[in-house]
């Protein structure tokens, strides 16, 4: 099949060269193509350019884009789209003055999550999964990573694995899974959490690595959940595995996590709230992406990761939405585009670099996505009328998209 989008007020994001991560000052810019044409066969981007050198291109489908934006789809590089039920009894105790530390300490949070998965079947699991991520499919994003973190037990998490692994195979998105089973301490474990690590070490990294359905391993590095000597215990036995790690760190507290991820060659250390000094020095000489998820700050009230900060010392950034049901339940990438630019201070093309190539990233696959590049996978978004691409981040709340192209194919 191929495909040939017309009369495109802007192309953005158009690099001649297989760019493959963009930094600091780099980031204010954004090539574009004004007035252009993008040409696709199968799942691959195959020509683009000036509609004034347009040639002659014969294709099965002709999409005239006339007044509208197109950009490569969003590579949203932290989620945890596979949960079961939700937590908006939760929500609401916050509202009324709980903390988030308050519910999680009297057994709801992650605890109440694992409880609610433990006992959704695997095919029901799917199906809620499935519903959320045909929704972000929608609003734009074409690859996501995916995260286990909700099972807490061998069996729920490799539960966790195997749907993430149905997703990968049925859904036309890029789907990478992490294994995340350090994410809360279980009930079970409470006053022996070595009994519990040593569980993940040695049952559930052997299995799930022998399956072969984990790609990543992430720990939620965070007080009262897993310390330092914790989270390199595990990422040391991941390493066995070839498991590179992306970890939850400096979301409430500062332990170290920024340079232990270093350390261990993180593909990305995510969260980040909460940043020091120390934490930018480590970033400066590694191949690890810093990511905020502005969603979270948002629907949490805590402090925005200090992007301007990051970016500023000449070091990348990623956003995401970290879809989750306790802290960020929007995978809405659109949103975190716009928070990023409002909230974190981020120009609307630092924002679309971070959420495209930066993202793609992130999730180890920037060769192939995140930008528009001959070779590179045809995932496109298409938008609405708009003058300037500004107007995404601009129009808060608002749903610029028109239509979506994922994997070639014209939704
Ligand atoms: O990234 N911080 C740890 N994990 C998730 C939230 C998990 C939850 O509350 O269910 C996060 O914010
Ligand atoms: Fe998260």
């Amino acid at each position: 099949m191929s495909i040939l989008i017309k009369n495109i007020n802007q192309l953005l994001q158009v690099h001649e060269d297989n760019v493959t991560i963009v930094k600091g000052a780099k980031m204010k810019t954004l090539p574009l193509i004004e007035n252009a044409y993008v040409y696709i066969v199968d799942d691959t981007i195959v020509e683009y350019g000036s509609m004034d050198n347009i040639g002659d291109i014969k294709a099965e489908e002709t999409i005239d884009a006339t007044g509208k934006i197109v950009l490569p789809s969003w590579c949203d590089s932290h989620t945890h789209i596979v949960y079961a039920g939700n937590r908006a009894s939760e929500f609401v105790d916050r509202i009324n003055g709980l903390s988030y530390a308050e519910i999680a300490n009297r057994g709801g949070g992650i605890l109440n999550s694992a409880k609610t998965l433990q006992n959704t079947s695997e095919d029901d699991l799917y199906k809620q999964s499935l519903k959320r991520l045909n929704e972000v499919i929608a609003m734009g994003t074409g690859a996501v990573e995916i995260k286990t973190g909700y099972g807490l037990t061998v069996e729920a998490e490799l539960k966790m694995l195997k749907v993430i692994k149905r997703l990968k195979q049925d859904s036309l998105a890029k789907v990478k899974p992490t294994l995340l089973a350090a994410h809360a301490i279980p009930e079970k474990y409470r006053s022996d959490k070595a009994s519990y690590l040593k569980i993940i070490i040695n049952e559930l990294l052997p299995k799930a690595s022998s399956l072969r359905i984990a790609e990543y391993i992430d720990v939620f590095c965070e007080e009262g959940y897993f310390s330092i000597e914790d989270t390199e215990a595990i990422l040391k036995a991941a390493k066995k595995y070839h498991l590179q790690p992306k970890i939850h760190v400096n979301q409430f507290n500062i332990l170290g996590g920024v340079a232990l991820g270093v350390k261990y060659n993180a593909l990305s250390v995510d969260h980040l709230e909460e940043l020091n000094d120390d934490d930018i020095k480590a970033l400066k000489e590694s191949i690890t992406m810093p990511v905020a998820l502005p969603g979270c700050s948002y629907f949490l009230g805590i402090p925005y990761t200090p992007a301007r900060k990051i970016i500023d010392a000449g070091l990348p950034l990623a956003i995401a939405t970290d879809f989750n049901p306790g802290s960020a339940p929007s995978g809405n990438m659109n949103f975190v585009v716009s928070s990023a630019c409002i909230k974190l201070k981020m120009t609307p093309e630092e924002a679309i670099n971070a959420a495209t190539i930066n993202g793609a990233y992130a999730m180890g696959i920037s060769n192939m996505y995140g930008s528009i590049t001959r070779g590179k996978k045809a995932n496109l978004i298409i938008t609405k009328p708009m003058d300037n691409y500004a107007s995404i981040a601009y129009e808060f709340g608002q749903d610029p998209i028109d239509r979506i192209i994922i994997n070639g194919i014209s939704l």
